[in-house]
Order: C-alpha cells, then structure tokens, then sequence
C-alpha cells in the first residue's frame, strides 16, 4: 500500500503542482479531488513551464493516467483552452485523462452569480478566483447541478435552461452589474461540452478501485491549500471544497484505509492571495523582496501574493487536521539574503499566549510571537545534496520538524523538477 495524499498546508500556491510532477514517476495514477479551474498549479522542466489549472499534475508523466474525479468542478471552456495548451507536448490525451462521470459542471451563470456576489460584497469579498467553484458547489451540495456523465444525453440542455433562468433571477436580485458577457461565455461553454465528450467519461471511483486491487498506486492531488478549507480554514476566506487530505476520500471514492503517506507541502515562508486574515503578514520591504525573489503573482488570476513569515501555529494545525506524515518545504532559495528570519510559534491574543491556531481569526487582534533564526547569503538553486546546503537552513528545517513533530522529507531549491533535494536521513526530534 502506497497510496498517497499530496496536500497544501497553507493557503495554496505552496507548489504542490511541481512535487506532484517531480514524484509522480513513483505512481501509476495521479487523481484531482476537489476544487477547480481556480487552482494553478505551476510545472517547470527541461526549459518549459507550465500551469495546469484542472487537469492533475502527472500528465508530463509518460506512464501516468490522470483522473479529474468526482470532487472536482468543470468549467468546460477553460477545459478546452487547458487541452489545446497542452498541443505543443505531443501527449495522447484521449490515451491519458479519463473524467469522472459525477464531477459537477460549472455553467457561465455560475461564474456570473460568482462575480456579482463578490461585487455586492464590497470591502468584505473574499477575493475569489471568480471561476464559479462556490455557486457551483452551492449547486452541488443543494441537489441541483449538472454532471459530466449528464452531457452525453441531450436531455441536459432542459436543465441547463432550467437553471441558467434561475440563476439570471437570483443575479437581478444583486443590485449590482458586471462587465462580463453571458454570450461569449456559453460560446466557450458550448465548445467545452462537445470537446468533454470526445474524452473516456468514467466511473471514477469504480476505475480507482479495480487499480487498486490490481496493486495499482495512486496519488491524490490536493488543490488550494488547508487554510482554505471550507470547514478548517478561516471561514468565510475559504474555497468551497474540503482541501484537506479527507477530501481526497470523498472527492475520488477511494476509501481511508488505502492510505499510506499523506504528503504536507509548506513554502519557507507564507504566501496567501484573496482577502482574509494572516497574522504572520508584512507590509515591509522584506515581504515586497519576498514576493519579487519568489515572483508571488498569482499563477491563474495574475493578482500580488500576500507575503509574510512562516506561521509555525497554523502549520502545526493544518499538520494535524491532514494526518500529514512528512512534509516538503518549498522555495527556500527565495529567503537567501533575506537577512534574519522569523517564524511565528505562538500568538498573543487578548494579552493571552496560544499555540492553538483560533476558531475566531477574523475579528481579533493577533499578535504573532517570533523566533528569530540566522538567515544565509548562499545561492542554492544549484545544490543537489543535502550537505551542501547552509547550516542555518538545516538549522531552519530541524526547528520546523520538532515544532511540528513531522519529517520534511524534501527541499525544493528552486522551480525546475531537477531542483528537488530527496533527503536520505533527517532528525525527527519529538517535543
Ligand atoms: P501550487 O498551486 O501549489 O501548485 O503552486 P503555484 O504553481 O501556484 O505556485 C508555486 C510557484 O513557485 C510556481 O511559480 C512554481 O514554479 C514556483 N516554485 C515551486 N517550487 C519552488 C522552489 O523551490 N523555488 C522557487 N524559487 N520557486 C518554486
Ligand atoms: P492552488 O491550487 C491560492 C483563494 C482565492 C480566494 C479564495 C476563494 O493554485 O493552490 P474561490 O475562487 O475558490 O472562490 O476563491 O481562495 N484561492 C486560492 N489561493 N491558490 C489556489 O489554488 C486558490 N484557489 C482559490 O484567492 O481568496
Ligand atoms: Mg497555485
């Protein structure tokens, strides 16, 4: 049994796209669970970069086939503009992607309800992708939406009239109108349907099944990341999926105990992009170099990451909720020459010290506590051994794995798959 859960720990765009591609040569399948065409997960290799936004990870993977499963959103439209992006590579995509029958299809009025309700919020928006995923997982979840195993009898359109009505109805109860043309999106829909249904629609969670008592391994891929779970995350400022490592169980039908490693992908630092909290936030020069050495743009909608330091509190809790049983830390090049490094290992709240990461994050001051750390001026996009790295970084990584009580198993020094430090041994000090 080696199944495994990739997952972000923090609030996405952590680089779980490019671990997935770099392991993804140990797995005979690679599963998308939940979220949707807000994801955008970056793959660099042999002088290419690439940013998938539905399709899963392993499709660079000569031998890989990769499932869109039943947790995940479908947006037609951009689904085709991802097939046709992927042209140049020459990948049997028809041989290589099968789609689960019970995803859900996000329809043009979704993302129209979407942009209007974050326009009717304000100040208070969450910052969506405004791809659609929460009014189509509103659909989802009240019974109302259309499959991908619903396209291929015409009957669909019916449906599709039914709730493109009641959607524009609930839109004209907004008072608020956007600049985005209904036409020009059901074009692309339109074009996306037929283009879905020349792939191998599938029952996801049966074909799951077999391979695995075929001996077949299966890797899950997470999208967004824990602190953007609609029930663990901090609420409202969250996605409307379960990201975390459970909603690979519900969004593939691959039951718990087919689990073997659950993989927690963390940056060196803390990203977030949308609005909500982030106690560990800086509005200095150090997070605007952070964001220009790490180019911290958002890689679907192009909008400024948040930058700020690690947050030992949130990943401790987002280490817990996922079960996760190693972790990978990511772009630990971006801090050299940053100078000290801080890490936040509890916080003051009300003249009060947690460890524990709150339930109310939105409303109270939170007064991030901080270790101070010897920072490193060494290029190391180049090592490829573990001892070639500074001491202070090891010194960075031990602190985190005793803080946290997980192995980090992996040290990503820089973009490109070859620049992936698979680490032989490491100290799991328990606290
Ligand atoms: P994902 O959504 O978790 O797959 O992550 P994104 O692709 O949205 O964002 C991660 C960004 O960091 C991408 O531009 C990656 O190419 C890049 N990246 C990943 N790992 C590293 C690393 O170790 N160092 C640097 N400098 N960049 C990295
Ligand atoms: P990957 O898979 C980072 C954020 C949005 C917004 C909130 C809700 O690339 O890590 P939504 O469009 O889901 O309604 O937006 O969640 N968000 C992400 N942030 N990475 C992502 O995906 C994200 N997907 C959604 O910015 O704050
Ligand atoms: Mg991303």
């Amino acid at each position: 049994m080696k199944n495994v859960i990739v997952v972000g720990t923090q609030w996405g765009d952590e680089g779980k796209g490019k671990i997935v591609d770099a392991i993804t040569s140990d797995y005979d399948i690679v599963a998308r669970f939940q979220g949707g065409p807000n994801a955008g997960h970056t793959i660099e290799f042999n002088g290419n970069k690439h940013v998938l936004h539905t399709i899963p990870s392993g499709i660079f993977n000569e031998k890989s086939i990769n499932i869109i499963g039943n947790g995940v959103v479908i947006d037609p439209g951009i689904f085709l503009k991802e097939i046709e992006g992927l042209d140049k590579y020459k990948i049997d995509l028809r041989k290589k992607l099968y789609i689960s029958k019970r995803a859900h299809i996000i329809l043009p009025t979704h993302k129209l309800i979407d942009a209007t309700s974050e326009a009717s919020k304000g100040k208070k928006k969450i910052g969506s992708t405004l791809k659609g995923i929460g009014p189509t997982y509103m659909d989802k979840t009240g019974r109302n939406g259309i499959r991908v195993g619903d396209i291929v009898n015409d009957s669909w359109q019916q449906k599709y009239s039914y709730l493109k009505e009641k959607h524009l109805n609930i839109i004209s109860n907004f008072n608020e109108s956007v600049d985005i043309s209904l036409d020009e999106l059901e074009k692309d829909f339109i074009k996306g349907i037929e283009s879905l249904k020349t792939f191998e629609l599938i029952d996801s969670e049966n074909y799951l099944n077999n391979s695995l008592e075929e001996g077949k391994k299966i890797l899950a891929e997470g999208a967004q990341g824990s602190l953007l779970d609609i029930d663990f995350g901090t609420y409202p400022y969250v996605t409307s999926s379960n990201t975390t490592a459970a909603g690979a169980c519900s969004g593939l039908g691959v039951p718990p105990n087919k689990i073997k490693k659950i993989i927690g992908i963390f940056k060196a630092y803390t990203t977030r992009v949308g609005s909500g909290p982030f106690p560990t936030e800086l509005f200095n020069t150090i997070g605007d170099k952070i964001r220009e050495t790490g180019h911290e743009y958002g890689a679907t909608t192009g909008r400024d990451r948040r930058c700020g330091w690690l947050d030992l509190v949130a990943l401790k809790y987002t280490v817990q909720i996922n079960g996760a049983t190693e972790l990978n830390i990511m772009k630990s090049d971006v801090l050299s020459s940053i100078g000290k490094l801080n890490v936040c290992t509890s916080y003051l709240i009300d003249n009060k010290e947690t460890k524990n990461f709150p339930y109310d994050i939105k409303s109270k001051e939170i007064i991030p506590q901080y270790i101070e750390f010897d920072g490193w001026d060494q290029d190391i996009t180049q090592v490829k051994n573990e001892d070639d790295l500074p001491k202070e970084l090891i010194d960075y990584i031990n602190f985190i794995e005793s803080f946290v009580g997980v192995p980090v198993k992996l040290i990503s020094v820089g973009p490109d798959r070859a620049q992936t430090i698979f680490r032989s041994i490491w100290n799991q000090i328990k606290y």
